[in-house]
Parts: structure tokens; sequence; C-alpha cells
């Protein structure tokens, strides 16, 4: 299987390397990005193929577009023309429909698959949402689910639920982050140094998210468990509820989903 990645930057690297440790051979990869020096770059470092001439994907059997949202315009027209006309299209474009990606590579029945990473997939520890277009078939996500499962795990889903599942893992790391940073400056303002802060609170997420993985009992029986009543955490989660931030937390989740829809129509 012959493998082509139109831009090869944060995401489409983060695939190259888990296809190269798992997958497929250094010689049947071609990474293709804008400029000479990121392709040097990409050969010295994984020793593939590398170009900047989309031309390249002539023989790809699978073809994956790592470019921003904003280049589609640019490199669909011109992968539609190179492209073999059954070849899978996977891409990973924040808030492009498959429909759009369909007209705009200007092929017939083009094969399209529309993927959502997130970056936890640089470690290859990445959930990645997949949905099909109209003219994919069902073996056509089997076979792009095998290819994503090199950085993460992969959940298939119908495309209108992309935007929601967006909101969930997309930007469940900034989420995760944003709890992490408030929790550490919380932490630093009532007296513990940076470092020590950091350490608590990095490895006390680590530990839970861990406990989650391999506990049998659900998140909130979890939660129960380090709430005593009338205990110190008790006092924190009340005081949380009592400021909603189950509903806040809910409106933040819309907004992303919002935003989605419009960059869409855009
Ligand atoms: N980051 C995330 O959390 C995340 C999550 C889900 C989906 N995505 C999506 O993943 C895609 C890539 O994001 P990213 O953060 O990996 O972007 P990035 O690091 O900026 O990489 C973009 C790559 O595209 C190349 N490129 C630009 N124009 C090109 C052209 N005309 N022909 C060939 N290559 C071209 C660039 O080459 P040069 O290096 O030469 O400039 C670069 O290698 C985006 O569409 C984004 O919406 C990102």
């Amino acid at each position: 299987m012959r493998i082509a990645i139109v831009g090869t930057g944060n995401m489409g690297e983060a695939i190259l390397r888990g296809l190269l440790e798992n997958l497929v051979q250094k010689t049947d990869i071609t990474a293709l990005t804008k400029t000479n020096q990121s392709a040097e770059a990409l050969k010295s470092k994984y020793g593939v193929n590398t170009g900047i001439s989309i031309s390249e994907v002539t023989d790809a059997d699978v073809i994956f577009i790592g470019v921003k949202p904003q280049s589609m315009d640019e490199v669909l027209p011109e992968i539609g023309k190179y492209a073999k006309k059954d070849s899978l299209i996977i891409s990973l474009a924040v808030g492009v429909t498959t429909a759009t990606i369909a007209k705009k590579l200007k092929m017939k029945k083009p094969i399209v698959v529309r993927a959502m990473p997130n970056t936890p997939s640089l470690v290859g520890q990445g959930v990645t949402g997949l949905a099909k277009g109209k003219d994919a078939l069902e073996t056509d996500l089997v076979r792009a689910k095998e290819l994503l499962s090199t950085i993460g795990i992969v959940v298939i889903v119908e495309e209108k639920l992309i935007d929601v599942l967006a909101a969930t893992s997309g930007s469940g790391p900034a989420y995760y982050f944003y709890v992490t940073e408030c929790l550490i400056e919380a932490a630093i303002a009532n007296g513990l140094d940076k470092e020590t802060a950091q350490l608590l609170v990095e490895n006390t997420f680590l530990g839970s998210a861990e406990l989650f993985k391999q506990s049998d009992d659900d998140v909130v029986t979890l939660r129960n468990k380090v709430t005593s009543p009338k205990g110190t955490t008790q006092s924190a989660i009340e005081y949380l509820e009592r400021k909603n931030l189950r509903k806040i937390w809910t409106k933040a989740f819309k907004a992303a989903i919002k935003r989605a829809k419009a960059i869409s129509k855009a």
C-alpha cells in the first residue's frame, strides 16, 4: 500500500511516525510539504521520500491531507488532478466537510473520509474520530481505522456528530491543560513552589486517569470515594456546584460546537 501525506506538519508527522513504527515501510510513504526546508528535515529524520509537488500523489492508494483548513482550497484541486480515482482520501482539516472536499477535488465520486485526531496523537495516545463521506464505503472506514490506530484509538461516528466529537476529544486536551493550569495556580497562590505544584498536579491527574481506566467503578463512584461527607473535598466540590460549574461546562461545550459549525459554513 502506497501512502502520501500532503501537509506533514504536527499532525501529519504524528501519522507518519505512527505508520512507520507500526504498519508500513519507509519506501511506501511520501511526505509532502510546502517548503523544501521542511521536506529535507523530514527526509533526514525518517528516511522517507519527501517532496513539495502534489503531483507525487499519483501512485498513492491512500492520501492523508494534513494542511491547515485555509490551505485546503489551494491543495484540493491539485490532489484531484493527480490522485488515482480509487484513492482513499483522508482529510484532517477541522471544519471542512466531506461534501466540500469532494466538490473541490473535482473528481468523479471521490472516496473521502474525515478524521479528527487530537494532540496526544503526537505521543501515540491519541483519540481520532472518523466519519465517511457520501461515496466512501464501510470498508474504506475500516482501512482508515487501521491506519489511524497507529496513533491511538479510533472512534467512528456519523459526520453530523463530528463537531460534537471535536468538542469532546479534539478540544479535550485543552480542557485538561486548563484545569491543570488552574490547579497549579491555586496551589502556588497558597504557598507551594511551582515545581512541587506541577509535580503534584501532573501525577495526580495521570494517576486518576489510570485509575479510571483500570477500575470497574464509574466516574461518579470514583469521585465519591474521595469525597467523604463533611470532608475537605466535599467543601471544594460543593463550592463548584454552587457556582454552577456543570452548567458553565455545558455552555462552553456548546460554544465549541457552534464555532465548528460556523467554520464549516465559512
Ligand atoms: N493540532 C490539532 O490539535 C488538530 C486536531 C485535529 C485536526 N487538526 C487539523 O490538522 C491539520 C494540520 O494541522 P497542524 O497543526 O499539523 O498544521 P501544521 O503543523 O501547520 O502543518 C501544516 C503542514 O502543511 C504543509 N503545507 C502547507 N501548504 C501546503 C501545500 N500547498 N502543499 C503541501 N503541503 C503544504 C506545511 O508545510 P511547511 O512545513 O513547508 O510549511 C506543513 O507541513 C489542520 O487542518 C488542522 O485543522 C489539528
